[in-house]
C-alpha cells in the first residue's frame, strides 16, 4: 500500500498576501494540508470559508484556519503578517513595530514547530528574514525570505513585453534588497543565451540605456504604482511565494534570488538580503556567486550595508 505522504504548509496573516498566498496554493496541487493564522480569526474563517466553497473543482487539500499548535509538522510556515507603514511612519518605525509583532509570531511557532521552513514575505522583508533568523535560532538554511523573487519576475516581464519575447526566455535577476536599493544586475540579463547588449544591437528598437534606466525605475517602484491604483500588491507576490514552495516540495535544486543570510559572498555578512540561490527540500543549499561587474558589485555592497545600518538600529535581545 502506498504511504501518505502529508504537504503541509501554514500561513500566517490572512491578509491580502496571506489570503491569495492560500489560496494559490489551494489551485496549484502543490499540497494537501494549508493552516490559515490571523490575529483577526473571523478574517481568517472567513477566508478559509470561501476557499473550501471551491474544492470540488481543485485537487483534495484540507484547509482550516487554527491557532499556533496548528503549524506543529509544517513542512512551510509562510508569514505575511504584520502591520501597514502609518502617514508619518519612518521605515525604521516601522521596522521596530513589525519586529515586535515577528517576536510574538515566532515565539509561537517555535513552540509547535523547530524543523519547519520559514518563509518570510511580511515587509521589509529582508530585515525581516534577519529578525526571523534570530529570534528562531533556526539553521539559517530553514530561514528563507521571499526577496527579490517578485522583482525578478516583474523585470524578467517588464523586458520581454519591451523586446516582445516570451517572459520565460528572459533571463535576469534583481539582486539585493527588495525595496529602493535593489539591483538590476544587466550584465548577466540574456535572451535565449543572447546577452542583453547584443540582443539590444539588433533589435535596435530603441535608446537602450534610457530604457534599461525606465524599466529598472518601473520595476523598483511598481508596488508603489500598483498600492497608489488599487491599494496592495498581491497577485504577482503569492505567484512567487508558490513558484518558492514548489522547488522546496518538489526538491527542485531551482536558482531562485530568494533572500537568506549571506556569510562573506560579495563582501557581506551577517546581513539577509537576495542572490542567485539554490533552493530545495532542505530550504537554502547554496547561495551562489555569480559574476558581476564592478559597478553592480558596487551597489550590491551598498544595497547590503543600507540593510545592516537598519538592522543595527533595532534592538533584537
Ligand atoms: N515581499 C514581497 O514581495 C511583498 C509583496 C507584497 C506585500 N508584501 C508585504 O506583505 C505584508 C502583508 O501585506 P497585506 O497586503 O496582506 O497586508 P494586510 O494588512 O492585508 O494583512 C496583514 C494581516 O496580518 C494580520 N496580523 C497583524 N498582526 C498579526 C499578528 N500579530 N499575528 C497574526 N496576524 C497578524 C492582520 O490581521 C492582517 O490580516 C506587508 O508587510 C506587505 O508589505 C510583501
Amino acid at each position: 500500500m502506498l504511504s501518505k505522504v502529508i504537504k503541509k504548509v501554514t500561513v500566517i496573516g490572512a491578509g491580502f498576501v496571506g489570503s491569495t498566498t492560500a489560496y494559490t496554493l489551494m489551485i496549484s496541487g502543490l499540497v494537501s494540508e494549508i493552516v490559515l493564522i490571523d490575529i483577526n480569526t473571523e478574517k481568517a474563517e472567513g477566508e478559509v470559508m470561501d476557499m473550501n466553497h471551491g474544492m470540488p473543482f481543485v485537487r483534495p487539500v484540507k484547509i482550516y484556519s487554527g491557532s499556533y499548535s496548528d503549524c506543529a509538522g509544517s513542512d512551510i510556515i509562510i508569514i505575511t503578517a504584520g502591520a501597514n507603514q502609518k502617514k508619518g511612519e519612518t521605515r525604521i518605525d516601522l521596522v521596530k513595530r513589525n519586529t515586535e509583532i515577528f517576536r510574538g509570531i515566532v515565539g509561537e511557532v517555535i513552540k509547535y514547530s523547530t524543523d519547519s521552513i520559514l518563509l518570510v514575505v511580511t515587509n521589509p522583508v529582508d530585515i525581516l528574514t534577519y529578525v526571523t533568523y534570530k529570534l528562531s535560532g533556526f539553521p539559517k538554511n530553514k530561514v528563507i525570505g521571499s526577496g527579490t523573487v517578485l522583482d525578478s519576475a516583474r523585470f524578467r516581464y517588464l523586458i520581454g513585453d519591451h523586446v516582445g519575447v516570451d517572459t520565460r526566455n528572459v533571463h535576469a535577476y534583481i539582486l539585493g534588497e527588495h525595496g529602493d536599493t535593489e539591483v538590476a544586475t544587466w550584465s548577466l540579463t540574456n535572451i535565449a543565451g543572447i546577452p542583453m547588449e547584443m540582443f539590444c544591437n539588433e533589435c535596435g528598437k530603441c535608446k537602450s540605456g534610457s530604457t534599461k534606466e525606465e524599466i529598472y525605475e518601473n520595476v523598483k517602484n511598481a508596488a508603489y504604482q500598483i498600492i497608489n491604483k488599487k491599494g496592495a500588491t498581491y497577485y504577482a507576490v503569492a505567484l512567487a511565494v508558490r513558484r518558492i514552495v514548489e522547488a522546496i516540495v518538489r526538491n527542485e535544486d531551482s536558482i531562485l534570488t530568494v533572500s537568506s543570510l549571506l556569510e562573506g559572498q560579495y563582501g557581506l555578512s551577517d546581513v539577509c538580503l537576495s542572490v542567485p540561490t539554490l533552493v530545495n527540500k532542505d530550504g537554502i543549499d547554496k547561495v551562489l556567486t555569480v559574476p558581476l561587474n564592478s559597478e553592480e558589485k558596487n551597489k550590491l555592497l551598498a544595497s547590503g550595508n543600507s540593510l545592516k545600518e537598519i538592522i543595527n538600529s533595532i534592538d533584537l535581545f
